[in-house]
């Protein structure tokens, strides 16, 4: 199965409307050479209309970094899945390891909010992280695999091509420090055949994985040869719209 390649910038809690608007004018026309590449950039909430209108009539997807679980309601300051479609967003990121450890996001808080994006139209990008402090070859084993079972728990077969995941080892956030493409590659071998396990093994071989985790022109290339590394989700040096671009061409 040919899965399309992804190279998506997560810009966490940066940028200003205008920069968000400035970048895609930048990169829009650039990547009309790479249709074979889908490219999503994931900018806070208050930037999420200024990037849907930039990037109307381009290639460019784009995500949220967070949704709650409930469409309506009390619940001051969350963000709902249906007005995130209703705006046009098309991806989510739902358990990033930021939102794990300083906003104490637990398992079950990813299951409810990857079902609740899928339930209104949205693509959940689920990310199925790595704590330094899991020692043990198969204490790590089991935690990786435990977050994918998780975080998938309930969701119908026929959704699962809909969902993207990517693993983002802690220690390699933010750090310079990208694990090297052979560790990279066997965990994300172990994602798929949990989902494999979870599902069946064709919908496995559909699902779209990515690596993040300090990647960079210098080591994405290795990454993405890699069988089961269909993608990389790019924080620090995604902030320049060039190195994006420089990314994208690489993932060709
Ligand atoms: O979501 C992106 C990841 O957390 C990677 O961030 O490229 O700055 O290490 P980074």
């Amino acid at each position: 199965m040919v899965r399309k390649p992804i190279v998506m910038a997560n810009w966490k809690m940066n940028k200003l409307p205008s920069e968000a608007s400035d970048y895609i004018q930048h990169i829009q026309k650039p990547l009309l050479a790479y249709p074979e590449i889908e490219t999503i950039l994931a900018g806070q909430d208050v930037l999420l209309d200024a990037m849907v209108n930039a990037a109307q009539g381009t290639t460019i997807e784009i995500a949220a970094e967070n949704v709650y679980w409930k469409e309506r309601g009390a619940y001051t300051g969350e963000t709902s899945p249906a007005a995130l479609a209703d705006l046009g967003i098309k991806h989510v990121i739902i358990g990033h390891s930021e939102r794990r450890i300083y906003f104490r996001e637990t398992n079950e808080m990813v299951n409810l909010k990857a079902l609740a994006a899928l339930r209104n139209g949205l693509h959940p990008i689920v990310a199925i992280d790595e704590q330094i402090q899991i020692v043990s070859h198969s204490d790590h084993m089991h935690w990786v695999v435990n977050e994918v079972i998780e975080a998938l728990k309930g969701i119908n077969i026929e959704d699962i091509p809909n969902v993207v995941l990517a693993f983002e080892p802690t220690q390699s956030i933010g750090s310079g420090q990208a694990l090297n493409a052979d560790q990279a590659q066997e965990n994300l071998y172990l994602i798929r055949q949990t989902v494999s396990d979870m599902f069946d093994a064709q919908i496995a071989d559909r699902v779209r994985i990515m690596y993040g985790g300090s990647v960079k022109p210098a080591n994405a290339l290795a990454l993405l040869e890699k069988p089961d590394i269909d993608g990389v989700l790019v924080g620090d040096a995604a902030l320049d719209a060039n190195t994006f671009l420089e990314l994208v061409r690489l993932a060709q």
